[in-house]
């Protein structure tokens, strides 16, 4: 039907007799002659119709945006003074003497360009208009070089992709299932996978040595931007290996996807940073590392104080901590400390106390109850100086870390502290399990990782002491990825499962046929998982994975497309052997 894309022609084709087709981008009507930018997929390229040419002419001033055409026309050569510097097509221009009208578009919902803000919604709603928007075609593209890239990269290692089954069992990541009731077997259900895990394990005792899959995973939780009732992960397994070799392994892997897909360098080999470590000192177990602005306790110094609040709070176990923000030129008012104080506060902290340091003493409101001696130290705790700025609070540790974690992040983005770049690390030796919102033991990966061999024997003892042979990616303070060596012996995958509180009835209901086949030869292994929206959402600069994926969902986790999730007719509800109760919430 045409002779190339709109956006691959330039001026060296000037004299050749084309035929394109397109989109009508934009039209304007001077002197006479009517201009089309002509869009596809690549690019614009600009039509001139001459009313010498009267049916093209006439036609072509009927035309409206965004409907679809085929022309038969001549390159040209535009004169200099209407050379579009901003076009990759911008030196010519195509002379039409045949135009055909294939499709006629309705009036936009919205424009069709990236500076153009619309509803989210209504983008959603109307998405193949939204894809027709040069960024959106950029990002999805984009996703198809990196998935590509991995494709390639892993295949020359010897992995096979193999797909493991939507219609399952719930499988262990935590979150609430997606459900699938069987016609077959009226009153059960199949869950859709939160993830490969144990099939992927399944297929390392299967021999298959390296698995990947780009994998699709649905778990039905709280979304916010950087999560997706369905979304992608490159998933991948190996056997026989040790938590160093897939460490490199996926360092040369990220290095390459970076190289080929965005012609950029990432230097390895990517620090490394023990969970506790990445706690106490950035507040997050993703810490942004494009800028410092360290958290530093200072418990020690408040313990005998006369600032009672502190000084109790050390007292029953907390600590006191705080950041030091030097060199700004900016004077916080009173209002942005509130702001800031009400942020910590909403991370569960009591408050957050400022100190504005003088050549002398500080300007605070808990200045009365600093000794200078305090304040020295204090100076030095936070190579801090004259005009710096020190916030402060106390609370049980974690609290304490997690609110100034946010603090920081806020500090970061306000300052403008958060330097171009990519500042991928490692977060290693995460503990085994934590306690849940009920005070419940539960694992902090999944239940399949691997307890630290030194740390063994505190497993029944003290098992919120235990550390995991567990890994997470985290690339500018996005975890892009978690992995982790896995238990391959049965005896201890039932340890594990008792201390969680799963009796063996409940263990063979769950993971029966998991256990079984560790009966069967495990080799040792291990793997790892990227949410491959969020790498591709870093690579592209976008605020929201749904700027990366074709057709997402809202926060509700509706599609404002299809109007999915809809109701189904009874007879379906019956085939299935359902009846519908209403929401007693
Ligand atoms: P995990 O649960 O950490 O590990 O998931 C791996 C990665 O998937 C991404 N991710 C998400 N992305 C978008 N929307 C979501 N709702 C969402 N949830 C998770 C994150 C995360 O790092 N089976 C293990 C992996 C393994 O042990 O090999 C697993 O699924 O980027």
């Amino acid at each position: 039907m045409r002779t190339g894309y709109c956006g691959e022609f330039s001026a060296r084709d000037e004299g050749r007799e084309v035929e394109l087709c397109g989109w009508v981008h934009r039209r304007r009507d001077l002197g006479g002659i009517t201009f089309i930018d002509l869009r596809d997929r690549s690019g614009l390229i600009q039509l001139v119709f001459n009313p010498e040419n009267k049916a093209a002419h006439e036609l072509a001033r009927s035309l409206d945006r965004e409907d679809v055409v085929q022309v038969k026309g001549i390159i040209k050569k535009r004169s200099k003074e209407n050379i579009n510097p901003n076009l990759p097509t911008g030196e010519i221009e195509v002379e039409v003497h045949g135009l055909e009208v294939l499709s006629k578009s309705k009036p936009l919902p919205f424009q069709i360009q990236d500076e153009v803000e619309a509803r989210e919604e209504t983008r959603l709603e109307y998405r193949y208009l939204d894809l027709r928007r040069p960024r959106m075609r950029q990002n999805l593209f984009l996703r198809h070089k990196v998935i590509l890239e991995i494709r390639k990269f892993l295949d020359a290692r010897g992995f096979i992709e193999v797909e493991t089954p939507m219609l399952t069992k719930s499988t262990p990541e935590g979150a609430r299932d997606y459900l699938v009731p069987s016609r077959t077997f009226p009153g059960r259900f199949f869950a859709l996978p939160q993830s490969p895990q144990l099939f992927k394990q399944i297929l390392m005792i299967a021999g298959f040595d390296r698995y990947f899959q780009i994998a699709r995973c649905f778990r039905d939780e709280d979304l916010r931007a950087d999560r997706q009732p369905e979304f992608t992960q490159l998933d991948l397994e190996m056997a026989f290996v040790t938590q160093e070799e897939i460490l490199a392994l996926v360092e040369e892997l990220v290095c390459h996807i970076f190289r080929e897909a965005l012609g950029q360098e990432l230097v390895r080999p990517f620090p490394r940073l023990r969970y506790q470590e990445a706690l106490a000192r950035f507040g997050s177990d993703k810490p942004d590392l494009r800028f410092g602005l360290e958290i530093r306790e200072a418990s020690d110094l408040f313990a005998g104080s006369e600032f009672r609040i502190f000084r109790e709070a050390v007292a029953s176990g907390g600590i006191v901590a705080g950041l030091a923000l030097s060199g700004s030129d900016h004077t916080y008012s009173r209002r942005e400390l509130e702001e800031l104080e009400k942020l910590v506060k909403g991370f569960g902290a009591k408050g957050l106390v400022s100190l504005k340091l003088g050549e002398e003493g500080v300007e605070s409101a808990i200045s009365k109850f600093l000794s200078p001696e305090l304040i020295a130290r204090l100076r030095e705790r936070f190579g801090a100086g004259p005009g710096d700025l020190i916030f402060l609070l106390a609370d049980e540790p974690r609290r304490a870390r997690e609110a100034l974690g946010a603090l920081r992040l806020e500090l970061g983005k306000r300052e403008e502290l958060i330097s171009r770049g990519w500042k991928p690390l490692w977060i290693v030796d995460p503990p085994l399990f934590e306690l849940d919102e009920q005070g419940n033991i539960t694992s902090t990966h999944h239940p399949f990782t691997m307890p630290k061999a030194e740390d063994l024997e505190l497993l029944e003892e003290e098992p919120l002491a235990v550390r995991a042979d567990a890994y997470d990616l985290v690339l500018n303070g996005e975890e892009v990825a978690g992995g982790s060596i896995r238990i391959h012996r049965r005896d201890l995958q039932s340890r594990i499962f008792k201390i969680l509180g799963l009796s063996e009835a409940e263990a063979e209901e769950k993971f029966g046929f998991f256990l079984r086949a560790l009966e069967y030869g495990a080799p040792p292994h291990g793997g790892i998982a990227f949410g491959l929206d969020r790498l591709i959402m870093l690579m592209a600069g976008a605020e929201s994975i749904r700027e990366v994926i074709a057709f997402p969902k809202t926060l509700t986790a509706y599609c404002p497309l299809t109007g999915a999730p809809t109701p189904v007719r009874e007879e379906q509800l019956k085939e299935l052997g359902l009846a519908l109760r209403g929401r007693e919430d």
